[in-house]
């Protein structure tokens, strides 16, 4: 019996993603495409998913009403990198495998993150003269595909590269050539310029906070193309009153973003979604990885990207 792949996605894939997605299993009978784009409701998405065998999604939260809504589903894959937005605990309890699409949109993010420091640097181009961040220190917090590539790309601009994360090690930062934080302290002391590459995890929520914060060196701009999650919201108020000189740009609007938009119209910027991800190649990368992953999935069994292990 044809197997029903549901592409439910509220923020839709550029169309040439959705022709390529189509065209990988063109062909093969087995494998139908079902999509639900641009919902508004959650009742849509739970008819939706009610039949399907395979559910392909993006920042939707595939909550728990959503999985129990489900009779049919095997797998879920979150086409991205981020899967906060799965109910891990929900999809095991049934038996399905969740997965990602790990590093297929981390070049769409990092361009974006690239392009916020400069627009802050720019003074969210008021018109103001603005800086260079060419000769600057930039710094990643995750050493992940993300943060690699930001690091490739700041480096390439002039600016001093530095990393902190969990995993890295100081012979990992001097093979690749940039420097080693032992801890976040040092990071946030160091750098102009810290861009965040974490995952929302309990460790990791609201712990980007005012201490952190207000270690930055003057003329500080804090990138944050990760979770709202991450961020303290009371610290980053606090520090944006205190410090007439930090900025924060991000593609992901905190709770309190239209009062910050209004009271620091030329420090703050947020973008009108969630667009990091969101350009034509990523989509087509992380869409059609997605759908290969579960076709794989399906015929041989291959669980290689499976995160509720
Ligand atoms: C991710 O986790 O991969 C990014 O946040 C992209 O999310 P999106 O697919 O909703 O744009």
């Amino acid at each position: 019996m044809t197997k029903k792949i549901l592409v439910a996605t509220e923020k839709p894939f550029a169309p040439e993603a959705i022709n390529l997605m189509k065209a990988a299993i063109a062909g093969n009978s087995e494998y139908e495409l079902v999509l639900l784009e641009k919902y508004k409701e959650v009742s849509e998405f739970k008819a939706a998913v009610k039949n399907v065998d395979a559910l392909i999604v993006r920042s939707d939260l595939a909550s728990k009403e959503i999985i129990e809504a489900a009779e049919n589903l095997k797998i879920i894959v979150r086409a991205g990198a981020g899967y906060d937005n799965i109910d891990l605990a929900a999809a095991t309890a049934k038996n399905i495998v969740a997965m990602n699409t790990p590093g297929q949109n981390a070049n769409a993010v990092a361009e974006l993150g690239i392009g916020l420091m400069i627009m802050a640097a720019r003074n969210m181009y008021n018109g103001k003269p603005g800086t260079e961040i060419s000769g600057k220190k930039f710094g990643i917090y995750g050493y992940g595909a993300i943060g690699k590539i930001m690091l490739r790309y700041a480096k390439s601009i002039g600016m001093e590269t530095f990393a902190y994360s969990r995993s890295l090690t100081k012979e990992i930062s001097d093979e690749n050539g940039f420097k080693y934080c032992k801890n976040l302290e040092e990071l946030f002391s160091s750098c102009n310029y810290v861009s965040l590459h974490i995952p929302a995890v309990e460790e990791t929520k609201k712990s980007i906070n005012y201490e952190l914060m207000s270690k930055m060196p003057k003329n500080a701009t804090l990138v944050n193309t990760a979770r709202k999650e991450i961020i303290c919201e009371e610290g980053l108020k606090k520090m944006l009153a205190e410090r007439k000189d930090f900025k924060y740009v991000s593609d992901i609007e905190p709770a309190c973003a239209e009062e910050l938009k209004k009271e620091y119209p030329d420090r703050v910027y947020f973008t009108v979604k969630k667009l990091g991800a969101q350009t034509e190649e990523a989509n087509v990368l992380a869409g059609i990885a997605a759908v290969k992953q579960i076709v794989c999935f399906f015929e041989a069994g291959d669980r290689t990207f499976q995160v509720n292990k």
